[in-house]
């Protein structure tokens, strides 16, 4: 956006941006590395930054504009690659603190300085834009504010815990550190953060505004508090208000699992009482600490893991046809959720349903849903209204005449997806692409109704579609890939994070997710207490226990889903007697108000009693079990199974399981994946520990063979 008439030098084209001089005695300062889709901090750029800042001391201007040559981003932030190849401490802290060198400069340069910004101006790039007097931002949607380096289990390493706090404010600075959250331009200006936003394409006139006015004392590198709120966080009194309700928060939400935004609160606490620049330095110990911790290389590892699912599906969409318009089969809770988002982003939906009362629900759950969109502000009441157009809802099969894609998310029951299929043929296009979200039904089964079952797939949807990122594509062995490629992109279109895997019963996730509920059933019939159960695995890191999670899923859904892959794969994964009982006393779950917790009053917060009743309809004797036990048996099950479905070969990139996992169910990020977690116990200890536990509680836990070969060959899932 830099005005580029009049300028005193070219930009260069291998250095990863350029130094402009106007003829008004401007500097423009464009960042723009050309060998990278989006800039990032790199020892390379803090090299030619230095330069530059020689130059801008050496030869003043009237002010400095830094700004972005790329179309849609400022800084996305620091080069995570580099910075984890970064192995030991003392290189991290001879990093930061050149970092923190380049900045200070930045700041105390004697005439206005502004960050121009438009699009993602994250962690590193916002503490650039934090050093500089002014920041001017764009109201467009693609510009974000953030420091989002607590969810990769760090802290802001370049002044963002200091410069952010004295700017805004202790609160409003914690708020953004410990959450990671991003603000547009409009919450950043409330803040504080920025001093002007403009329109896209005024953002020059405004920076160059801002770079003709004296430097004031709202400099973010005065170091001098501001805010009212900023005077009151340095007194005894409101570091116990301020700063305890901030860490007891964290713990409520983290359990302790996440050390960084902990560490967060104590940096931002203990630098405001020092100068800046030792300030700094204390920033600088606390992410030394933090960068070489294994739950900060987990989290990364899923960054990198999720960036590597992503591109390649984006590379198998290439081969995608278009689908202007998809018809969704069934208005229940998952249909009404997939048209919903595919409509929120931009794809007309015809909704059926097999009845009016069933469409009436699920319109009506679309129009709650954009309505909570435009409450969160994420949309504006014309946005809303207008993506709510994009559904049109019918009882009748003919308005399928002119689809592309359908989704069906009709009842499980293999009849009913088979009597759908023929009559959606049978008024479809001859190209129709069927994609079943089947929990568990293998697509090859269901693609038998098919007069071209190379059109048939998967498209398996998480519950709420909204809010769950994973979306897992089931290819049967005769789907064409026109037809993976086209629901991959489509997927992608949802926004969602998608993993291809080959077909059977339950696929990749159900199985494996039934496997571990199966084993907490299993616990259950041998005495273990309910709560107990669940607790340990909160404190193990998962988001719920297993016994909610079945409350949440429906004990007939659960069963249901075990007994299509109970059935295709044997004895190993045989229910105990606990489903048939409790679904025999009408106990479905929440949907039921009656589930393994009590539901008698909705609005209760927190958790919930266990249901006494169950107990004595189990016929349940308590029997003394260890938590630690517990735990292992359900995630090492999982694993088993997982093991098993990548000797099937299911799937067999360890990158699909671990983000499978994570993003599927909540398996605890913090600790990187279920494989990872593997790997780091040793997959020798893995093997002794299944087999110890099949030797107490059954052969269903004995080893997979896959697990035992890799542990006789020393391997690892993961490359180290
Ligand atoms: P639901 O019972 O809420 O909705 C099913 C809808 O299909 C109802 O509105 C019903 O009237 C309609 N329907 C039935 N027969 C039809 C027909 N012949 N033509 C048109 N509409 C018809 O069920 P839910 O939970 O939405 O599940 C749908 C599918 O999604 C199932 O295959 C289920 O296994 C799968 N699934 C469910 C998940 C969940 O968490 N609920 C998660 C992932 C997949």
């Amino acid at each position: 956006m830099a005005r580029k008439k009049n300028v005193s030098s070219p930009p260069l084209n291998d250095s990863p941006g350029s130094l402009l001089y106007d003829s008004q005695g401007l500097a423009w300062l464009v960042l723009d590395d050309a060998a990278k889709k989006v800039n990032t901090l790199s020892s390379r750029l803090f090299v030619w930054f230095e330069e530059q800042l020689d130059r801008l001391e050496s030869e003043p201007p009237a002010g400095l504009v830094i700004t972005s040559g790329k179309p849609d981003g400022f800084v996305a932030g620091a080069d995570l690659e580099e910075l984890l190849a970064v192995a030991d401490k003392e290189a991290v802290i001879a990093l930061l603190q050149r970092g923190h060198a380049a900045m200070e400069r930045l700041a105390g340069l004697p005439f206005p300085t502004v960050a121009a910004i438009h699009g993602a101006c994250l962690g590193g790039g916002l503490e650039l834009a934090l050093a500089c007097h002014f920041r001017v931002a764009t109201e467009h949607r693609k510009t974000k504010l953030g420091l989002p380096e607590v969810q990769l289990g760090l802290i802001p390493g370049l002044g963002g815990t200091q410069r952010l706090p004295r700017l805004v404010g202790v609160p409003g600075a914690l708020d953004l550190i410990l959450t990671g959250k991003q603000l547009d331009a409009r919450r950043a200006r409330k803040l504080g953060l920025v001093d002007d936003t403009c329109h896209p394409v005024d953002l020059a006139r405004a920076a160059e505004r801002w770079a003709r006015t004296r430097p004031g004392k709202r400099a973010a590198a005065g170091g001098i508090a501001r805010r009212a709120t900023d005077l009151i966080a340095r007194t005894p009194v409101a570091e116990r208000l301020i700063f305890d309700k901030a860490r007891s928060g964290v713990l409520t939400k983290t359990a302790g699992h996440y050390p960084a935004p902990l560490v967060a609160v104590e940096v931002v606490r203990d630098g405001l009482k020092l100068p800046l620049p030792r300030a700094l330095d204390v920033e600088t110990g606390a992410f030394s600490e933090l960068v070489v911790s294994e739950a900060a290389k987990n989290l990364i590892s899923i960054f990198f893991m999720k960036t590597a699912v992503e591109a390649r599906a984006a590379k198998v969409a290439r081969a995608a046809r278009p689908v202007p318009r998809v018809g969704v089969l069934g208005a229940g809770f998952m249909g009404a959720g997939i048209a919903q988002v595919l409509a929120a982003k931009g794809t007309p939906v015809v909704l059926k349903d097999k009845d009016l009362a069933g469409l009436g629900r699920g319109l009506g759950f679309a129009a709650q849903e954009f309505r909570g969109l435009t409450k969160r502000r994420r949309l504006t009441e014309a946005e809303s209204k207008l993506a709510l157009g994009r559904i049109h809802g019918t009882v009748d099969g003919t308005a399928l005449a002119r689809i592309d894609l359908v989704i069906e998310a009709v009842f499980e029951d293999v009849g009913i997806k088979h009597q759908v299929i023929r009559e959606v043929e049978a008024v479809a296009p001859e190209s129709l692409i069927f994609a079943s979200n089947t929990s568990a039904i293998p697509i090859a089964t269901l693609a038998q109704a098919s007069r071209r079952p190379e059109n048939v797939v998967g498209m398996h949807f998480f519950s709420p579609v909204a809010k769950m990122p994973l979306l897992e594509v089931i290819r049967h062995p005769g789907t064409s890939d026109e037809a993976v490629a086209t629901v991959v992109d489509v997927g992608r279109t949802m926004g969602k994070t998608v993993i291809v895997v080959n077909d059977g019963p339950g696929f990749f996730t159900t199985r494996v997710l039934g496997a571990m509920l199966n084993e907490a059933a299993w616990m259950l019939a041998e005495g273990a207490d309910i709560a107990r159960v669940d607790q340990a695995m909160v404190r193990w890191g998962w988001p719920v226990g297993p016994f909610a999670l079945l409350d949440e899923v429906g004990l007939d859904v659960a069963k249901h889903a075990g007994g299509v892959v109970r059935e295709a794969l044997g004895e190993r994964l045989e229910a105990p007697a606990v489903f048939d009982r409790m679904i025999g006393d009408r106990r479905l779950g929440r949907k039921s108000k009656r589930g393994f917790y009590l539901y008698e009053d909705d609005e209760k917060k927190g958790q919930r009693p266990v249901d006494p009743a169950v107990y004595r309809l189990l016929g349940w004797r308590a029997q003394p079990f260890e938590e630690e036990e517990a735990v292992d048996r359900c995630w090492l099950q999982m694993l088993n199974e997982t093991a098993r479905c990548m000797e099937e070969g299911i799937l067999s990139d360890p990158a699909d399981v671990d983000i499978g996992v994570i993003f599927g169910f909540g398996f605890p990020p913090f600790r990187g994946g279920l494989l990872r977690e593997a790997d780091h116990r040793g997959l020798s200890w893995v093997v002794d520990r299944l087999d110890e536990l099949a030797g107490r509680h059954g052969t269903r836990l004995e080893p997979a063979p896959l697990l035992r070969d890799m542990a006789r060959r020393g391997a690892a899932f993961h490359p180290r």
